[in-house]
């Protein structure tokens, strides 16, 4: 049989592992957007006791259960690794420990079963759970992408093809929420904490500042905007006046979505697309999505994002890039080693 017909004949099974950060996950997909399982093993309550990812505790847990995780998602979708067409693999941008494990089990598989190794962007991954969700969805669009690690504003131009338009200058989007969360006792992770809690306060009660940056400019600035939170939070105590957490964590989201919002609706103006995507951890975001979808009614932008078991991470979105990565040819080989700070658009 050709090596580049899928084995049974008909579709592609795209066998997919995610390591990069404080989840183990394997998932197998059919055709790249159909997901026949996506097993996540989550390591949240082990390092909530830190109050944020220990990476040398990452990569210990990854390897117990990365083997676990792997057969669950083959037992799950029903296949054996002789039904498996490729497999993808995360291989930056992470923890370099986390991401090596991943890597390594997807490398000795590959060889062992002689079958084709894709490398795959974690941030490219979490673009793609758009696919997964919405089946009509096709490139061009513009992609808020918003995560613990990382905060890009990217014109996908085509299926792995982008344009960057912006990025953080200084902590990403997450990372500011889970950080203003740790200052005001709350927990780890931080965002769904704080999502929760600026339901029902007011957002308006504490004036925090939105950084814009230069006229213009995609690019983000969060580390003033999380300062003004914490200076806040110790004016207050210091002058013994009760913190009301609902109003500091609707204020500070409010902040940061005015400025996310805007540069994504300006974005897309500008590069006259109709459709605006939001990926990663944040796009679970209550506030984020609905402030998206009403300021996108006001310019006829569609605005879309993946279900919330899709926004963190996990190895479905990981296979429906490594599947769109191997139809374009991009396949890797054995040399492939882990890039912790991987950009978008780099190989
Ligand atoms: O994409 P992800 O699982 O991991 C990275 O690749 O970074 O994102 C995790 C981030 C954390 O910072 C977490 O606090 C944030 O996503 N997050 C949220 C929400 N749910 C998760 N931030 C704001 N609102 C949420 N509902
Ligand atoms: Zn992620």
């Amino acid at each position: 049989m050709n090596k580049n017909n899928p084995k049974n004949g008909q579709y592609y099974l795209t066998l997919a592992i995610e390591s990069s950060c404080d989840e183990t996950s394997a998932a197998v997909l059919k055709d790249g957007r159909e997901v026949l399982s996506n097993i996540i093993s989550t390591q949240v309550e082990e390092h909530k006791k830190f109050g944020g990812v220990v990476p040398e505790v990452a990569s210990r847990k990854h390897v117990e259960n990365i083997n676990m995780v792997i057969d669950e998602a083959l037992e799950k979708a029903n296949v054996t690794l002789d039904n498996i067409d490729h497999i993808g693999v995360t291989y930056g941008p992470g923890l370099v420990g986390a991401l090596l494990v991943g890597l390594s089990t997807a490398k000795a598989m590959a060889y062992a079963l002689d079958m084709p190794l894709v490398g795959v962007n974690h941030i490219e991954g979490h673009i793609c759970a758009n696919y997964i969700e919405h089946k009509d969805l096709k490139p061009p669009f513009m992609c808020l992408i918003v995560s613990g690690g990382h905060t890009h504003l990217a014109h996908v131009k085509d299926y792995g093809v982008y344009e960057m338009l912006g990025r953080t200058r200084d902590d990403a989007v997450g990372e500011a929420f889970d950080k203003v969360a740790r200052a005001m006792g709350l927990g780890y992770p931080g965002g769904p904490i704080i999502d929760k809690l600026a339901k029902t306060g007011n957002c308006e009660a504490i004036k925090f500042p939105r950084v814009y940056l230069e006229n213009g400019s995609y690019d983000f600035s969060l580390s003033g905007l999380k300062s003004a939170v914490l200076n806040y939070l110790n004016s207050q105590r210091q002058k013994g006046i009760e913190i009301v957490e609902e109003d500091v964590a609707a204020s500070f989201q409010r902040a940061v979505l005015d400025v996310l919002v805007k540069k994504a609706i300006d974005g897309a103006v500008e590069k006259k697309l109709d459709t605006i995507v939001i990926a990663g951890g944040v796009a679970a975001n209550s506030g984020l999505r609905h402030m998206l979808k009403e300021e996108g009614k006001k310019h006829n932008i569609k605005v879309l994002y993946p279900p919330l078991e899709l926004c963190t991470d996990n190895a479905a979105m990981i296979g429906c890039a490594a599947y769109y990565n191997y139809k374009a040819g991009k396949i890797s080989n054995m040399y492939l080693n882990a890039v912790p700070g991987l950009k978008l658009g780099s190989v």
